[in-house]
């Protein structure tokens, strides 16, 4: 695992959004995993930036998302509502901005019929596609990824699954409150990717900013590798793992240099 600790937000964005820009040069049709959330925020601009001033090409990548709340979603041809999905929040905040392919992109569908099925299609989607190159991930509060809430096996593959009190509250008040939505608004369960599926991903990048993090990250790459915090699955990926933390998300940790 390699840990880089940045001195801000900022840097961690930029940093974050060179690893990926690289992955793409690299490899033009990668496959790019993608999270949600105020923290990959900052990354998306930068991408978007490097669309923009440097020509980053997004013609041909791939993209699959890690998650979507049930009960919300858009279908991406179609103008869309100023809803809460992840899947406007992809469209705002990064593909309206790149020149991404709709047809490439992939966000478990919340308004799925039948949710069982449009998960199994999701993971054979995933597989066809090759697999992904580069999964960006945040972490939840309570120690989650994606919507892996405590208690979800670190096998698990992409399913339907209730969140906690607590990822209701944290979200509530991140998002669904500043838009206006009451909290019985908001749906009390997600599609997400498993644990399992995502440590499949060849490269993981994990993002961390805030003191209110520090503990949190602490005990997911220092501490044993439990289901109550499934961040902590994150040790036993078998290739890349890097974990890019702001000043305040890495003050509690034992280390301060950066770490290969
Ligand atoms: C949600 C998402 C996670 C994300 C988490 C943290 O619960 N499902 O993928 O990591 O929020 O979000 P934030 O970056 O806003 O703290």
């Amino acid at each position: 695992m390699k840990l880089i600790i940045t001195k801000d937000y900022e840097e961690m964005s930029k940093t974050a959004a060179v690893i990926i820009a690289e992955t793409v040069k690299t490899k033009p049709n990668c496959v790019l995993g993608f999270a949600t959330g105020g923290t990959p925020i900052g990354t998306y601009k930068e991408l978007i930036r490097y669309y923009k001033e440097e020509k980053l090409d997004f013609s041909l990548v791939k993209t699959f998302n890690l998650d979507e709340y049930f009960g919300l979603g858009m279908d991406l041809s179609k103008p869309y509502d100023k809803d809460q999905s992840y899947a406007r929040f992809m469209q705002e905040e990064l593909f309206d901005h790149i020149n991404i392919s709709k047809d490439n992109i992939n966000i478990p569908y919340g308004l799925a019929k039948q949710p069982e099925k449009f998960c199994i299609d999701y993971e054979n989607k995933i597989k066809k596609a090759g697999g992904i190159d580069l999964q960006l991930l945040g972490i939840g509060g309570n120690g989650h990824i994606a919507f892996n809430e405590p208690g979800s096996s670190l096998a698990s593959r992409t399913r339907l699954q209730p969140l906690t009190k607590k990822t209701l509250k944290d979200n509530y008040e991140s998002f669904f409150k500043k838009a206006g939505f009451n909290k019985e608004d908001m749906p009390c369960s997600a599609l997400t990717m498993g644990v399992g599926t995502i440590l499949e991903a060849r490269h993981l990048l994990m993002l961390v900013s805030g003191k209110s993090k520090a503990l949190t990250i602490k005990e997911a790459i220092e501490g044993c590798i439990t289901s109550k915090i499934t961040a902590s699955a994150i040790q036993l990926h078998p290739g890349k793992v890097t974990v890019i933390l702001d000043d305040d998300a890495a003050s509690e940790l034992s280390w301060s240099l950066d770490l290969v």
